[in-house]
Order: C-alpha cells, then structure tokens, then sequence
C-alpha cells in the first residue's frame, strides 16, 4: 500500500477547493491498494469534507495549533480539525518552519496535540539548499527528529509519519528540482534507520518535493518511499488522478 497525500497549501481559492473535492469524488480508485488524503486550506475544509462524503479520500490539516481551545488569534488546534473531520496534520512543513518562523519545539508541540487529538501526525523534515552546500543534511535532519522524538511519550495506539521534503526540491519557493530517486533511497534509508532510536514503530516515510506524473514511478517503486507528499500537482484533477492511478498500478 502507497501513501498519495495532497497538500493544496493555498493554491487554490475557496471555490477552487471545493470544487476539485467535488471532482474528485467523481473518480474512483482502489482503496486497498493507495491510500489518498487531502490537505485542503482551513478556510474550505468543511466544505472539501462535505464535498469528499463518501469517497475514500481521507482529510488532513495543513497546520495545527497545540493548545485545544483559547485565547490563540487566528490559530486552528488539532483539536479543532479532529472534530472537524481531519484524520491527519502536516506539521513543520518547511513553509512553516522557514516562511512563518516555526521552531523545532513547536513542532514538538504540534506533534503532541496531533496525538492528544487523535490526529496523525505527518512529520515533515527536509534540509535548505545552503545545508546541502555545506554538507550539512544529516546534522540537519537528525536535529529537526531528535528535537520530536527525544522523550516522546507514544501510546499503542499514536502513530506518525515522516514526510522527507527537501526544501530545496519543492517546486515553488524551492528550486523545483526534484530529488533523484537514488539519492532519495539512501536518505529514507538512512532516516529508518535513525528512527530506530526513538521508536519501534514501523512509521511511514514519504518523499515530497515536485512530484508529478513524469516521476512519480520512480519514487513510489523505490522500496525505502512508502509514498509521496505532492504539493502543485495535486492541485489539478487530471495530474492528481494520474498520480493516484499510477500509484494504484504499482500495488497491484
Ligand atoms: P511540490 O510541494 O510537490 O509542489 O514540490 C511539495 C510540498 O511542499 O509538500
């Protein structure tokens, strides 16, 4: 089973949203062989859920706010999205972190709300170009999962992923190169295996950073990707679709 995870980020307006939920559930696809979710913007997410209702594609927030319910201006808490019908968060997306300020320590906190919340939580790490310059990928990964994981409380039933999004590869305000699939396979490798430290659970690991149809294979064949965290391309129905089929082809 492959993981396909859309995150429309602001692309797309209101109207746009529900509307490409509304086409979507249009389509079918096989449930037991990818799973889909969306992570439409806050403002469309009810609708999106609503236009989405009896499709298989789940819904997932694009940020969380740790503390439930409160004097927090503008802020959306896991609390909040779970209520609302979202079964997964991306937390320190690379925007967040580099556009909006986010420390290692409040993705800790998001992390922790997600699992209060009964949310699941998509980790996302990734180093900068000037990290990769300065032969700084490991420091900078093994940094942004010791800062989550060190000391964290994980019951039975709490579960996460790792999304590994090069900030670099993302295709706007990245440069848009994607990661080659080689490279991709040695740092999902290499990030298991460091995960084994923290934990025993067997997380999925995702790689984002412009995926599109042309590539998509060669990500989603790689034994290490347990799927893909699109960003531009699943922001059209016919480029989503074609994700979802190809990713559907390869599990059967
Ligand atoms: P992209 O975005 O697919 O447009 O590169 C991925 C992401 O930022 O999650």
């Amino acid at each position: 089973m492959k993981h396909l995870f859309a995150n429309w980020k602001m692309y797309l307006d209101y109207t746009q949203s529900i509307a490409l939920a509304g086409n979507l559930v249009k389509e079918s696809f096989d449930r037991e062989k990818v799973s889909v979710a969306v992570f439409p913007n806050t403002l469309a997410f009810a609708e999106v859920r609503d236009a989405l209702n009896g499709s298989p594609v789940a819904l997932g927030a694009q940020n969380v706010n740790w503390t439930p319910l409160g004097a927090y201006t503008g802020a959306t808490s896991a609390h909040l999205f779970k209520q609302a019908g979202a079964a997964y968060a991306l937390v320190g997306h690379s925007e967040r972190r580099y556009i909006f300020g986010e420390t290692n320590e409040a993705v800790r906190k998001k992390v922790e709300a997600c699992f209060d919340a009964g949310l699941v939580p998509v980790l996302c790490i990734g180093e900068t170009a000037e990290d990769l310059e300065q032969d700084k990928r490991e420091y900078r990964l093994k940094k942004q999962m010791m800062k989550v994981f060190d000391g964290l409380q994980m019951r039975a039933e709490d579960k996460i992923f790792i999304a590994y999004e090069p900030v670099w590869a993302i295709s706007r305000g990245g440069e848009g190169k994607p990661c080659t699939p080689a490279d991709c396979d040695d740092v999902l490798g290499w990030i298991r295996s460091e995960l084994k430290q923290y934990t025993d659970k067997n997380a999925p690991i995702l790689y984002g950073g412009t995926v599109t149809m042309a590539n998509v294979v060669s990500y989603i064949t790689l034994e290490t990707c347990d799927g893909v965290l699109v960003g531009s391309a699943s922001t059209k129905l016919e480029s989503f679709m074609s994700l979802i089929h190809e990713a559907e082809k390869l599990s059967g």
